[in-house]
């Protein structure tokens, strides 16, 4: 019997469902709570701890939507639908975020009917495609997942990834490595908060690695013996190094990780195993997306010592090389190199060459047999926020 690795990347999940990639789609809220000046409203509806305010007689019976955290949210206006009563409009919107927050969704996940149902209305939310998409990994018969960053969209959202991949964290089968979103910081502030810092993104990270039985070395790294597998599986850190400026996202293994990987390379449990396996999230080589097209730009995108990894890949003979980033779908065996190499794209955004959410099914027994399985994805269309007009693209896989 093969072992069987879902290599799956890129989830994005968030506090509410949205992502950075999607700014039309984001969901806004007050950078600080709302609590100074409450005084001057009064409470017309509250449930799950949103409330929607009406301002006294002053104030002309402005309408306020404060969340759970205290944060304040627009109310949809009357052209967006949802009828001609603001706070009827508030409530129905809180309603809509309770139950596509993180939290929530990580608690009590929705069954196969409900959860259909909230996709039908926002079909283009991470959260919910997160729950989907796990489930067909879940169906897809494998035996561990591999998740190569980029798990949240900007640190917020890890329980929901725990809770989609339960069945494989409860038996020391998710291995996960944290991506730039997980560990950076964007220029364009998200719906995370408080506002994410360096340090909290972190103590994130450690945490969730904590609880996959992953114990991480100062320099970054972790490893782990799969012998079921005939296999060593190996995760690093490509946004160890601090990052350099806010609006660069480039990755770097960096000298004290690729120095660990070169001692563990010459030991037997590196050695003797048949499948020896890297996993990081930037990626080592460019990509293009799709037949006739050139890579896209790589600027603070790429893995600034991609040359001195690929050496010390060579070196250590590794086998096999996993990584996400770029959200496209590829594997390939790189020129000068003997591992396979695959990219996996967003389980929940897609590939760029435009091709559906969908991660590798990986084989690993004599051989390696690889199969990438597609996420079904509805075509229905999403209700935008109100008063948006779409921004113009950003790289920042
Ligand atoms: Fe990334
Ligand atoms: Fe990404």
């Amino acid at each position: 019997m093969p072992f069987t690795i879902a290599h799956v990347s890129d989830l994005h999940v968030s506090g509410f469902g949205d992502t950075l990639h999607d700014r039309a789609r984001m969901t806004r809220r007050s950078a600080r709570v709302a609590g100074a000046g409450e005084a001057a409203f009064e409470t017309c509806w509250e449930e799950a701890g949103w409330r929607v305010l009406r301002a006294r007689a002053r104030k002309r019976g402005e309408i306020v939507l404060v969340d759970p955290d205290g944060y304040r949210h627009p109310v949809p206006p009357a052209s967006a639908g949802g009828g001609v009563d603001p706070v009827e409009r508030a409530a129905s919107r809180a309603c809509v975020l309770e139950a596509r927050r993180s939290a929530v969704l990580a608690s009590s996940p929705p069954e196969g009917g409900a959860l259909a149902q909230m996709l039908d209305r926002t079909p283009e939310n991470v959260n919910l495609r997160c729950l989907r998409a796990a489930r067909v990994v879940a169906e897809a018969d494998v035996d561990a997942v591999f998740l190569t960053g980029d798990c949240t969209d900007d640190g917020e959202g890890w329980e929901l990834v725990e809770t989609a991949f339960a069945r494989f964290q409860e038996r020391g089968r998710l291995f996960p490595i944290p991506g730039n979103h997980d560990l950076y910081l964007f220029p364009i502030a998200s719906s995370a908060r408080p506002r994410p810092t360096h340090a909290s993104k972190r103590a994130l990270w450690r945490d969730v690695a904590a609880r996959c039985g992953l114990a991480v070395e100062p320099c970054g790294a972790w490893k782990r013996l799969i012998p079921e597998g005939d296999a060593i599986v190996v995760g690093l850190d490509s946004c160890a190094r601090r990052q350099r400026a806010f609006f660069r996202q480039n990755g770097a293994i960096g000298p004290e990780q690729l120095a660990w990987l070169r001692e563990l390379g010459k030991t037997p449990e590196w050695k003797d195993a048949r499948h020896r396996v890297v996993l990081c999230h930037h990626h080592v080589v460019p990509l293009a997306v799709g037949f006739g097209k050139r890579a896209p730009t790589e600027i603070g995108m790429r893995l600034d010592d991609a040359r001195a990894f690929g050496e010390a890949l060579n070196d250590v003979g590794a086998t096999i090389v996993m990584h996400g980033h770029r959200h496209v779908s590829e594997r390939r065996q790189p020129a000068g190199h003997d591992f396979d190499l695959f990219a996996a794209p967003s389980l929940t955004l897609g590939c760029k060459s435009g091709d559906a959410p969908s991660f590798w099914r990986v084989e690993i027994d004599h051989r390696v047999h690889a199969d990438r399985v597609r996420i079904p994805v509805e075509a229905v269309e999403q209700e935008n926020d109100p008063g948006t007009e779409p921004p113009p693209p950003m790289a920042m896989e």
